[in-house]
């Protein structure tokens, strides 16, 4: 497990990153694979739609081009401020300091769940996965941005010694294991030379016949 897969290490590491985040962010993860990965999905303007891992709410902006009815979810106080002073503290965005792991939302909430560059955090990515099937309504569409497991075995040690990187094999176990049936991978890249992203829709599986 890499060292920032710890939730107290990885608030420590946004306690000092929140205040730099939104300039060195686009590097790898920019306007344009962010809007891409909006448009995979289909939101309506009634949708309720959680952003897991919102951090400083790069991708909470771009989904308020969609809906109104956005919520907000980090376990980083750091990271919440930074997003109150574009949003405000009770705003237009409903905010919630918490866990991936233990949502704070009833079953079948959320239209679309959405979470982009957290889960690579996160101690017990599946738990947390399993999460975000619980509060997304039969049917429903969740979306998971995670760094792609790099090709080159010196940038695999050291992705490993950091935090999750994993390939589509990996994603496939977990979004299973979590629970998911139907879903699938796209590869996003800022350009040639950044790391690539790896970008899962799965659907909550609908029990109804
Ligand atoms: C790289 S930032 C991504 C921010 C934003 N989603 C974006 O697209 O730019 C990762 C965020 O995940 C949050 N995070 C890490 N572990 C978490 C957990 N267990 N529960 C909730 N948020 C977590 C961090 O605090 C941080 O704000």
């Amino acid at each position: 497990m890499g060292i920032l897969e710890n939730k107290q290490r990885a608030r420590l590491f946004y306690r000092y990153l929140s205040k730099v985040y939104d300039r060195i962010n686009p590097f790898i993860w920019n306007e344009e694979m962010r809007d891409e990965a909006i448009e995979m999905l289909d939101i309506g303007t009634e949708d309720e739609v959680l952003d897991v891992g919102c951090g400083t709410g790069f991708a909470t902006e771009g989904l308020l081009q969609k809906s109104e009815h956005i919520y907000g979810l980090d376990q980083s106080r750091h990271q919440l401020d930074k997003a109150f002073k574009k949003f405000g503290k009770h705003g237009k965005v409903q905010f919630h300091l918490g866990d991936a792991e233990r949502l704070p939302f009833a079953d079948d909430r959320f239209d679309v769940v959405w979470s982009s560059g957290s889960i690579e955090y996160w101690p017990n990515p599946v738990t947390a996965l399993r999460e975000l099937r619980r509060v997304g309504k039969p049917g429903s569409q969740v979306l998971v941005v995670g760094p792609d497991y790099p090709n080159s075995t010196v940038f695999q040690k050291a992705a490993d010694a950091i935090m999750l990187f994993y390939d589509k094999n990996e994603a496939d176990r977990m979004f299973r294991e979590a629970g998911f049936e139907e879903f699938g991978h796209t590869i996003q890249q800022a350009s040639s030379n950044s790391p690539r992203a790896i970008t899962t829709i799965a659907h909550v599986p609908d029990p109804s016949p």
